[in-house]
């Protein structure tokens, strides 16, 4: 389980997070809400230890993570599929999913046949340059080179960002089976409300740098949550 204890992270004299608290449970979704630059990717660079934190801790499966560097943390299974997919685009298929291997001890080093099931689509594509793919069949290479690293906790930042609606629906497809499968955390950051509220176990939503609503999905109506995603 990933804990998140009231962190504090500044650009400089900008204080963009102020006493952030959030987290996720194996086998469940937990997803960070909030619009346009309120702090949700930043909150997220923390927790991969890509940005340092001036207060709070933050905890992986009862250890304080909050000093390791990021190579430590994709050691101990947190995955990040970052916003914007950020797909090496002169790198095929093959090779971007290869390039998840660096956190691999040798022996695991190969790419799960699972990862064809969940996307089909890339089988086809494995010679294929990344920057040839479609923006979801990129999400979707961004999600599978994630799982190569064999993941316990699985943070997407805004998956559904410029794809097109049959592909969001695949892709909320298999978050909810990897969740399902009782072995993952998933972390989902999203702005767009019906995907995150049809996925989500327990919802939090940020302004302004801070978790102003949270609670499990099912005790949050759309209009309370709507409310704190406007202008
Ligand atoms: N490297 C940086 N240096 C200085 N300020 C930054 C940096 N990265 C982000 N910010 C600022 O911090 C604030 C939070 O940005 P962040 O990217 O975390 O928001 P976000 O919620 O992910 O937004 P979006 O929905 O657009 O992705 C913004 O005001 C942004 O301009
Ligand atoms: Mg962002």
């Amino acid at each position: 389980m990933l804990r998140v204890e009231n962190i504090d992270l500044f650009y400089g004299a900008s204080h963009t997070l102020r006493g952030v608290s959030v987290s996720a449970e194996t086998g469940q979704i937990a997803c960070v809400l909030g619009r346009n630059g309120v702090g949700k990717t930043s909150l997220l660079r923390a927790i991969f230890g890509l940005q340092a934190i001036k207060g709070g801790k933050i905890f992986w499966q009862d250890e304080d993570i909050s000093a390791l560097k990021p190579h430590e943390r994709a050691r101990r299974g947190l995955a990040l599929v970052p916003q914007g997919r950020e797909i090496f685009a002169r790198l095929t298929v093959l090779e971007n999913l290869q390039t998840g291997f660096a956190p691999l001890a040798r022996e695991l080093r190969h790419i799960p046949d699972e990862i064809f099931t969940l996307f089909p689509v890339l089988k086809d594509m494995l010679s294929r340059r990344g920057g040839d793919l479609s923006g979801g069949q990129q999400q979707q290479l961004a999600i599978a080179r994630a799982l190569v690293t064999r993941p316990k906790l699985l943070v997407l930042d805004e998956p559904t960002e410029g794809i097109q609606p049959s592909i969001i629906k695949d892709i909320g497809r298999v978050i909810r089976m990897l969740a399902d499968r009782g072995d993952m955390a998933i972390l989902l950051v999203e702005q767009y409300l019906d995907f995150a509220q049809s996925l989500a176990d327990h919802i939090s939503v940020m302004d302004r740098g801070e978790v102003v609503l949270a609670g499990p999905a099912k005790s949050l109506t759309p209009e309370q949550v709507r409310k704190h995603l406007m202008v």
